[in-house]
């Protein structure tokens, strides 16, 4: 694997699962594979899960993992070809990225959308520009559009939640089981980028009946839709569902907005009765009694912790893929 900022890096999905599983079993089995080896983790935006699972993943494989707060710590990078830098910025990313490649093995970088421009937001100038210019292997770890490390966790603990339940072989599964990702209501204007990665990577997998829910007005780009059952109708949506992904995102076609807050969209105990006791997934941080009740939450359904967990395994994967290619 050369990058990893879409599904489309990946040649075999559940080969990738399968040594995210087995990492998970055998944490240390490649302790060498990242020896004198360096990965810099360079943070545009705030996290918790995504810097610290990437970090353990990185020493778990024997790599040195440095941190860098760029939005804090660093100049204010510029992106566009040609600016005159007579503004705010300081240092061009043409000038930037290439001193990076040379400080470190892999750069992994989160760099969140602005909601304000689709088409620069679409185009991913920001983590283009550090494949572009930086000469080393590039990890998404949240663009502007995708989230594909948590959507490689998302399908591995689903993988895992239908191993454990003998609804599915290593070599494959026994039966589809029927996952749906949910709209949910929230009180910040939220990027698209985890729904549009949960939807890119559930359809490239193709291994589930995969159904979409969210009101009217918040359709998802169909780049990454493409394949599912699309719906208005939550509680039609739930009925039968084997795993629910609850999420909320802003317009999309109408770019950045909130057209809806409708607690009614909330997943709570009583929906939970239409499913085929559904596991819960969301990739956390979630607003608690806004878009998933606590009764949902704290119940046995809810696999978060778990899904939260199972980053740490997912990025030593990616992390193992790219070292071996390198
Ligand atoms: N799910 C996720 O990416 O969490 P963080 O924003 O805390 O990294």
């Amino acid at each position: 694997m050369k990058n990893f900022v879409s599904v489309n890096d990946v040649d075999d999905i559940n080969g990738l699962v399968a040594q995210a599983l087995a990492y998970k079993a055998n944490p240390f089995a490649d302790r060498q594979l990242g020896a004198d080896r360096r990965v810099g983790l360079l943070f545009l935006n705030p996290s918790l899960r995504t810097r610290l699972s990437t970090q353990i993943a990185a020493t778990n494989l024997g790599m040195e993992a440095i941190v860098f707060n760029v939005d804090k710590e660093g100049w204010a990078l510029e992106f566009e070809d040609g600016a005159i830098m007579s503004g705010n910025t300081v240092e061009h990313i043409k000038d930037a990225a290439p001193i990076l490649g040379q400080y470190f093995d892999i750069i992994c970088i989160r760099t969140f959308p602005s909601l304000k421009n689709k088409e620069d937001d679409y185009s991913e100038l920001v983590i283009n520009s550090f494949i572009r210019y930086s000469g080393v292997p590039v990890v998404s770890l949240e663009s502007a559009t995708l989230h594909p490390l948590q959507s490689l966790t998302d399908i591995v603990t689903i993988k895992e939640s239908l191993l454990a339940n003998n609804t599915a072989s290593v070599e494959g599964l026994v039966v589809k089981p029927k996952i749906v990702l949910t709209w949910a209501p929230h009180v910040k204007c939220l990027p698209q980028c985890v729904a549009n990665s949960f939807a890119q990577w559930v359809n490239a997998w193709g291994e589930a009946e995969f159904v979409i829910t969210h009101p009217e007005d918040y359709e998802l780009s169909t780049v990454y839709t493409q394949g599912a059952t699309i719906t208005h109708n939550q509680e039609e949506a739930l009925q039968g569902a084997d795993f629910i992904y609850v999420k909320n995102w802003s317009t999309f076609t109408d770019y950045g907005k909130i057209y809806s807050n409708d607690p009614a969209w909330m997943l709570t105990e009583e929906k939970l009765r239409l499913t085929n006791n559904a596991k819960v997934l969301h990739c956390l941080p979630v607003r608690r009694n806004i878009e998933l009740s606590d009764e949902v939450l704290d119940s046995s359904n809810s696999i978060v912790t778990r899904e939260a967990s199972n980053r740490v395994w997912a990025a030593q994967a990616v992390l193992s893929a790219i070292l071996k290619a390198q």
